[in-house]
Formats: structure tokens, C-alpha cells, sequence
């Protein structure tokens, strides 16, 4: 189990948001949860985000996977970096690192992304819009953060699929070594620069952006054929200049925009299917044949439990618990099985621990059934 040697509660108090940190030590005897091969091997496979990113001679390289398997057979010596996108949906290692960081809520986590780089390797300059918890596994890197970007940077393109900037004054410089952490708040530049092969691990969080709220919204309301009304006003009268937008009307339709917005469970549905969709690809795979409702019980029963596919996620509201949002959907129980709800939520196990009603052994059956929740074999 990894376990972080610092309060995340103080942590954030003073930094989240705020300012970059370099935490020595943040895990303490830190062993890496995959190997430089595994890496490899997830960066072959057709549903795994990947990239390999060079920059030998000062010239930049970036390509997309998957990746054959000679790709790995004539590699350079150095000035090199593999990237894996979520690895966490896809190895149970990488997943059980991220566990170490429950404290922060589902809903802002992205993914934890490696990077496995030979001498000399990194992605250059540049600026996330991420808050980003960088661990160090083993070999070591030079990190350079600069101030936070207010305009003062300028972009450039080295290689398509490489965003950098030119170059920034550093705030921090620092020699990470294993089990060290460097947080990263959005908007400040950074660069790591490889002093021996290492392994890092980006543990990601992104937090939503007011126009991406306002769009899906709008998607959210069509797509559930709400607000299909028109302005209703029978105190209407007549005005003076025809080309004038009166401050009363003016009013009236923007209290229309607002109540949509004040629709207490409208917007609890939204923001629910919302954040629980996930933005990498998940390795979910519906069971076949399908389980039945006995046979998980009976499974649970007999000490088996049922795990959710990693990087799945299911939230629900501290107000009307009773609701759950899964991967985007929306799944009501009734009041017996609010505890089991909350449960399937706030932990990636199911076991018999949870005495579970017959109605909650049929969501359970369903979930599995969908591929949402397996039964390892
Ligand atoms: C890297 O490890 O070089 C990429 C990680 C990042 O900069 O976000
Ligand atoms: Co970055």
C-alpha cells in the first residue's frame, strides 16, 4: 500500500491552487508499481494512450502509439521519453499509487500518467492546465519551475504534438530522487530534465472550466428536452421606441437563463453525469455469459468480492444520497440501500463486509453486468 509521509490536509491549506512544492520524501520507500517492460508492453496496445517524445540533437520528435514491438528493439542511448496516458485504468500497480491521494475528491482526478525516460529525455518547456503531483520512482530528474504565467510566455512549436514555450526563469530547481514529489498548480511552466533513466508518475486532477459548465449544460438540457417554453409575459405593453430592449424584459429573460440554473435537481443530474464521465478510455468489458443475481450473492457469501474497473467513477451528492452517478448514467435506490450506495462510491471493493439487501444484489448484478464492476477469475 503507498502511503504519503505529509497532512494533505496542510498540504492543501497551503499550496493547492496556490504555489509549486517540492515534498522530499512525500513517499517513503517508494517502489515502483510497474516495470520500464510493462511500460513498454501498455504502450503496444491499440486502447492505451502513449507517446514517445525525443529530442536528440536539439531536435524535437513527438509520435502518437501504439507502438510495434522493434520500436523498442533500437532505441537511441539517451534524449528520450515514453508516456502512458491513464495507466492506472490499465495496470492494478499503477491504480493502488493513486489510492495514496484519496483525500483529494474523484470528481477533480484525470489519471496518473508515466513517463519512463532515458538520459537526457523530457517533454521541454511548457505550461499544464492541470494541478499535477509528479513522484518520483526510481533514477533522477532536474525539475525547473518558473512564476506562474500571466501572459509573460511565449508558445512555440518544436514538434506537432509538442506544445512548448520558449523558455522561463526558474523559482524552483531542484534534483528529485526517488519517493520525492513536485506539485504543480495549473499555469505555472515547467520542464524535467532526465539525470538518470528514470520513472515518474503524474497524478492529475483538472478542474472544470466555466465554459465547459455553461456548453454541456446547454448539451444537458436538450438532450433531456428541458426549458422547451418561451418567454410567457401577458403584463407586456407598449413602448415608445421599437428598437429599445426594455430593462423589464431584459430582466424577464435573464431570470428564464437563471431558473434553469436554480433547478436544484437539474443541475444535481448535470454536474453528477458530468463529472463522473471519465476522459480516458476504460477497460470495461461486459461478462459473458452474464452473472446472475445468485451467483454474486453466493460469490459475496463465500468470501469472493467485486471490484469496480479502475478509473471508473461513481459520485454521488452530499444532499439526495440516494443517487448515484455512474460513468454518466444516473441510478436511484431506495432508502435501505442508500448505505450500500455510498459504499459503491466511496470504495473500489465490494465484499461481504456489506450485508446487502436482495434490491442492492440486483444493482451489483447489473453494474457487473455492464462490465462496470468484475468478479476476478
Ligand atoms: C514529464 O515527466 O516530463 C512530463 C510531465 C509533465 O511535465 O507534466
Ligand atoms: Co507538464
Amino acid at each position: 500500500m503507498y502511503q504519503l509521509s505529509f497532512s494533505m490536509s496542510e498540504f492543501l491549506e497551503h499550496y493547492w491552487h496556490k504555489k509549486p512544492t517540492v515534498i522530499k520524501g512525500g513517499f517513503q520507500n517508494f517502489i515502483d508499481p510497474i516495470s520500464p517492460e510493462e511500460i513498454a508492453g501498455l504502450s503496444m496496445e491499440e486502447e492505451v494512450d502513449s507517446r514517445f517524445v525525443a529530442n536528440l540533437n536539439d531536435k524535437w520528435t513527438a509520435e502518437h502509439g501504439p507502438f510495434s514491438e522493434e520500436k523498442f528493439g533500437d532505441l537511441p542511448e539517451s534524449h528520450w521519453q515514453l508516456i502512458v496516458q491513464a495507466a492506472n485504468h490499465w495496470h492494478a500497480g499503477c491504480a493502488q499509487l493513486t489510492e495514496a491521494f484519496n483525500s483529494i475528491p474523484n470528481w477533480l482526478f484525470d489519471d496518473l500518467m508515466i513517463c519512463y525516460s532515458a538520459i537526457g529525455g523530457g517533454v521541454g518547456p511548457h505550461i499544464d492546465q492541470y494541478d499535477v503531483f509528479i513522484i518520483q520512482g526510481s533514477g533522477k530528474r532536474q525539475w525547473r519551475v518558473g512564476a506562474k504565467d500571466i501572459g509573460q510566455y511565449k508558445e512555440t512549436c518544436r514538434a506537432s504534438a509538442l506544445r512548448q514555450i520558449e523558455s522561463f526563469d526558474s523559482i524552483i530547481d531542484e534534483i528529485l530522487e526517488p519517493g520525492d514529489i513536485l506539485y504543480i498548480p495549473p499555469g505555472f511552466p515547467h520542464e524535467g530534465t532526465t539525470l538518470e533513466p528514470s520513472m515518474s508518475y503524474s497524478v492529475g486532477y483538472r478542474s472544470p472550466k466555466e465554459q465547459e459548465l455553461i456548453s454541456n449544460f446547454a448539451d444537458f438540457v436538450l438532450a433531456h428536452d428541458m426549458g422547451d417554453v418561451h418567454l410567457h409575459d401577458p403584463e407586456f405593453s407598449a413602448q415608445d421606441n421599437n428598437g429599445k430592449i426594455r430593462q423589464r424584459d431584459l430582466e424577464n429573460l435573464t431570470q428564464m437563463l437563471k431558473s434553469a440554473f436554480e433547478e436544484k435537481h437539474t443541475v444535481h443530474d448535470f454536474m453528477g453525469c458530468l463529472l463522473s464521465q471519465s476522459r480516458h478510455q476504460l477497460d470495461i468489458v461486459a461478462p459473458e455469459p452474464l452473472w446472475k443475481a445468485e451467483e454474486i450473492s453466493q460469490h459475496l457469501s463465500s468470501g469472493g468480492d467485486v471490484q469496480r474497473v479502475s478509473g471508473l467513477k461513481a459520485l454521488y451528492h452530499e444532499q439526495d444520497s440516494n443517487v448515484a452517478y455512474i460513468n454518466g448514467e444516473i441510478i436511484k435506490v431506495a432508502e435501505e440501500d442508500i448505505a450500500f450506495l455510498k459504499s459503491l462510491c466511496n470504495s473500489v471493493m465490494v465484499d461481504q463486509a456489506q450485508l446487502l439487501s436482495s434490491s442492492a444484489i440486483s444493482l451489483l448484478t447489473d453494474l457487473v453486468n455492464k462490465g462496470y464492476w468484475f468478479i476476478e477469475e
